[in-house]
């Protein structure tokens, strides 16, 4: 008979580098000259973001942080294993790494065989250490579920929503963090070989307008100024909502244990243009971590997508996914965490569906 769990979880890369590391975002964001000088000024930010930053640049404040998040997913990791799953769906975000300018599909799922994953890639793009003091060349093996991944296509498709599906990665990129970072975060003492449940990963376009635009990753003001040439939207709130609802369904009809897992930290300072990208946008994440604590999911798809994009929340968009399927299965939110912060990029969130 069919079951399943449902856990929100983040893929924060600057997770994995050294806590000399973790706040090098809003570091590069300092550097951007079209951002007004007093705003730069730590002496006029929030009692917790001069808290966090100190006076080492956040590097004391950020074994902290970490302890918070490890905490987190130990939490989700122990649920995980209690329901012992047969299988993983994961809703992450692809930025600019599988999906460039040859086609950016809103979903798709990769139904891939076993993959060797290298887990340091993008710590190495950033040139900075891994927390765990490994050689770069460190990997892992993410197993697949090929078939499970084709019928789950094939339903939701037959439920009446389009969704694309692959058989093979792009070759001269790393594999998508969001899913990579799942494994190696839901795994941390053992950066992800010790991890056996097979997993299928579902990349959302939650970059949408930037996804090409800014490459997935921050832009300087000097070019968000000049007017960029914006990509079009991904799939909207709604529709991102309907998907989970088609995926629920197809898991419930299924005879599979599922444990369904939304990859991504909430508001993010480097895409919150508002926030001049020195902070998350911390009210609108908090209503909606309080409308999720209320079941309150009319809430969540009121949102439009362009409050999503002004608030810099793209990458929620895998929880819009998730929180549909975890409406259609009727699962009831068991335990949540909703991990603040000023300095280090985004607000996370941990939650626990059962
Ligand atoms: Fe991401």
């Amino acid at each position: 008979m069919s079951d399943a769990i449902g856990l929100g979880i983040t893929h924060y890369p600057l997770l994995a580098g050294a806590d000399t590391h973790m706040a090098n975002l809003l570091k590069a964001t300092l550097t951007d000259p079209d951002i007004p000088e007093e705003l730069k000024d730590p002496s006029t930010w929030s009692e917790q973001a001069q808290s966090e930053w100190g006076d080492d640049q956040g590097t004391a404040a950020a074994a902290g942080h970490r302890t918070q998040l490890l905490s987190g997913l130990a939490k989700c990791r122990a649920e995980l294993d209690a329901f012992n799953p047969d299988v993983v769906v994961v809703w992450g975000d692809d930025q600019y790494e599988n999906f460039r300018e040859e086609v950016i599909p809103s979903f798709c799922v990769l139904a891939y065989e076993d993959t060797d994953i290298d887990p340091f890639a993008v710590l190495g793009l950033m040139k900075i250490p891994n927390a765990w003091g490994l050689p770069d060349n460190q990997s892992f093996t993410m197993r697949g579920a090929p078939t499970y991944a084709k019928g789950l296509v094939s339903d939701v498709l037959g439920d009446g929503i389009d969704c694309a599906y692959s058989y093979r990665k792009r070759e001269e990129s790393h594999f998508p963090h969001a899913f990579a970072n799942t494994q190696i975060f839901l795994d941390f003492d053992h950066v992800g070989t010790q991890f056996a449940y097979p997993m299928v990963p579902i990349a959302v376009n939650c970059y949408g307008e930037h996804v090409i635009a800014r490459k997935g990753g921050l832009a300087r003001f000097a070019e968000i100024n000049q007017g960029e040439s914006l990509d079009p939207p991904g799939p909207s709130p709604k529709r991102c909502f309907e998907f989970g609802r088609a995926v629920g369904r197809s898991v419930r009809e299924g005879d599979k244990r599922v444990a369904l897992v939304a990859s991504s930290s909430w508001s993010h300072a480097f895409l919150y243009d508002k926030g001049w990208h020195l902070r998350p946008d911390t009210e609108s994440d908090q209503a909606l971590y309080d409308a999720m604590l209320r079941g309150d999911y009319d809430a969540w798809e009121a949102v439009t997508a362009r409050e999503v994009v002004e608030a810099g929340q793209h990458e929620m968009l895998n929880w819009f996914c998730l929180l549909g399927a975890v409406q259609e299965l009727g699962l009831e939110l068991d335990w949540s965490d909703f991990v603040t912060t000023e300095v280090f990029n985004s607000n996370k969130t941990f939650a626990i569906f059962k």
